[in-house]
């Protein structure tokens, strides 16, 4: 038992401190990790080699990465003899399948093996980690450029590895959607799912209907927290928005093959339609004229995922002219993107609109449909047909379940993951990414400005992507999903990724049984040195204080902890500013009548290190659920 214990630790200490410059601190966790006694330096006579043609791609990228902060001069050349050495596999490895790779560092050199070049892009990803942080320089510096003596086998744990982006509410330039591929793929992320229109702004150029990017790509400018801005004036200029041209898109789909990253389009209909609307009135029930919208007070909530959309934003089910639009629509986009899968949304149809409309009132007789909601079932399975026809794929979010929708459709489960569960019980493919744990638009903690929910790195790390009693070939893997109604920019997108998706990159790639949160932490916070110096945003949230209230006997009652091991909570109800020398959280504690302010502060080794968080007794109240 105490050699045991002083092997594991012995394992601890050299996994940590294999090299005191550098953990190996590898983002997602590989498979398995040998260390070895020894290192590599690369020096400015290193040079790489690739043994198949199909490697060159990957030995000329890792020689472009080395040579940008080392200033090195390193070439990637064909055979078997470089320091660096890129080699795909004659006779494949069956565990390593298309993705995984082994990486073989030692006082001689480093080889990295795969059966595709995507494994290849994998190891050179985790030799890259394997390097100082310096290595994530913009510009030429000084570093030891060693890596420890190490053996790596390593492959994913899920084929889908996604993370969604928003570019309606938001638009992204190329350049920052280019950014952004970039650094998923850094993290084995292998699918981008590129959420292209929505009611504030239409993103993609269809050829065939110019208006849709003439009118749709546009809103009016607007301040302030999305959902309650100021409607539109009567003509005033729509100057906020943007799109890509389809020669933007094919630079961006080469730009992530490149990167082992496929793109999954998303055109959601039939509700969140209002950009294509501005476009086409005549393609919703009302025909009334809309606004792209720029996020006024236009639905109301009722909770339970109920709702009312008081300006229509749905296309009409009963019109043959909307599925005319969207076979042109999809014409276009299934030539465009790779992809065997075209995501049609389906999520929040508000079906008030449908409900009202005689065309759509006479299509349930004909289809002897007595539920409103039913048209949904009779619309989804419409684009099912105009997609197969193309030779792609339906996927959509899980509301497609709701009034039917062919087997072979793949369910995105969002609310939850009981869609998922349902929809792989009756023989559909998912992919999960439930509010709950992959929502990277929610709150990271308090300090966050306010969004509709709140998920801390903490939860995002304990996914369990395939739920009990589920078929697990079934689930394809999971996503985090990035909607930017607050989020205007790249940097803000860096800020609400970072952490979280560090977290979810372990929950889809690496093994469920090495995941652990305490050894996550110090991966993390490496990866907060590294981002620093690639000057990619990140949230520190994780330092912030949890702070939960109950009430108990008419008493409203205070817990407080934390993400992050080790930290100590200092409070103060007194108006003061809380540091180390204030009361020190330990249990639960009963707070006192009266109007007052709750500040609390975290300290690791006597050093402030989370945000100081202020909490009125109202917020605390409501937070108690009264
Ligand atoms: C969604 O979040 N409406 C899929």
């Amino acid at each position: 038992m105490k050699i045991r214990t002083a092997g594991l630790l012995f394992l601890f200490l050299s996994i940590t401190f294999a090299n005191a410059q550098q953990p190996i601190h590898l983002i997602p966790q590989p498979v398995d990790i040998q260390v070895q006694r020894g290192s590599f330096s690369i020096t400015k006579s290193a040079s790489i080699s690739y043994n198949k043609p199909q490697a060159q791609a990957v030995a000329d990228m890792t020689a472009q990465k080395l040579n940008m902060p080392t200033g090195f001069g390193i070439r990637a050349q064909a055979g078997k003899k470089g320091a660096i050495r890129f080699d795909l596999n004659d006779t494949p490895d069956s565990k390593l399948g298309k993705e995984g790779y082994t990486l073989d560092a030692s006082s001689k050199g480093i080889i990295i093996t795969a059966n595709e070049p995507a494994g290849l892009f994998y190891g050179m990803q985790s030799l890259l980690q394997l390097l100082p942080k310096e290595i994530e320089s913009k510009t030429a510096t000084t570093a030891t450029w060693t890596i420890p003596a190490v053996r790596i086998t390593d492959y994913p744990r899920f084929a889908w590895r996604g993370i969604m982006l928003d570019v309606s509410r938001h638009f992204f330039s190329k350049e920052d959607v280019k950014k952004y591929i970039d650094q998923l793929a850094r993290l084995k992320y292998n699918t981008f799912h590129w959420h292209l229109t929505d009611d504030n702004g239409w993103r993609i150029e269809i050829k065939s209907l110019p208006k849709l990017t003439e009118v749709g790509a546009w809103r009016v400018q607007r301040a302030g927290h999305f959902g309650n801005r100021l409607d539109p004036k009567p003509g005033e200029t729509a100057s906020y928005g943007g799109f890509y041209t389809q020669e933007d898109i094919k630079e961006i789909i080469k730009f992530a093959q490149d990167r082992n990253v496929t793109i999954v389009p998303e055109i959601d209909v039939p509700g969140h339609s209002m950009a294509a609307l501005a476009a086409y009135p005549e393609l919703s029930c009302t025909k009334a004229t809309v606004s792209v919208n720029p996020g006024t007070a236009f639905s109301e909530w009722y909770g339970n995922g109920t709702f009312k959309m008081l300006v229509e934003n749905t296309l009409n089910p009963s019109d043959e002219k909307v599925y005319e639009f969207l076979d042109k629509v999809f014409t276009e986009v299934a030539a465009l993107f790779p992809n065997p899968y075209i995501h049609v949304g389906g999520d929040e149809c508000y079906k008030g609109y449908w409900a009202q409309d005689p065309g759509c009132q006479a299509l349930m007789k004909q289809l002897n449909i007595r539920h409103v909601e039913d048209l949904q079932g009779y619309f989804m399975n419409r684009v099912e047909k105009i997609l197969k026809a193309k030779g792609k794929k339906l996927l959509g979010w899980d509301e497609i379940l709701e009034g039917g929708i062919s087997p072979e459709a793949t369910v995105m489960s969002w609310r939850g993951v009981k869609g998922g569960i349902e929809a792989a019980h009756m023989g559909h493919d998912v992919v999960m990414t439930p509010t709950t744990f992959a929502y990277i638009d929610y709150q990271q903690s308090d300090i966050d400005p306010p969004i509709y929910a709140s998920l801390r790195t903490k939860k995002s790390y304990s996914f369990e992507p395939v739920p009990d009693g589920v078929d697990a070939k079934h689930i394809l893997g999971g996503q985090a999903n990035l909607w930017t109604e607050q989020v205007p920019n790249l940097r803000y997108a860096e800020y609400m990724s970072y952490p979280r998706s560090w977290a979810l990159a372990d929950v889809y790639w690496s093994p469920k049984e090495i995941k652990n949160w305490e050894t996550f932490v110090p991966r993390m916070e490496t990866h907060f040195d590294r981002a620093d110096v690639a000057q990619i945003n990140y949230s520190r949230a994780v330092y912030d204080a949890i702070i939960k209230t109950s009430l108990k006997n008419g008493k409203l009652v205070l817990e407080l902890d934390s993400e992050v091991p080790n930290l100590d909570i200092f409070y103060s109800i007194d108006d003061t500013m809380p540091d180390a020398f204030s009361t020190k959280y330990s249990q639960p504690v009963e707070l006192p009548d009266g109007p007052i302010t709750l500040r609390v502060i975290t300290y690791r080794a006597g050093k402030p290190i989370g945000h100081l968080i202020i909490l009125s007794r109202d917020a605390l109240q409501k937070r108690a659920g009264r």
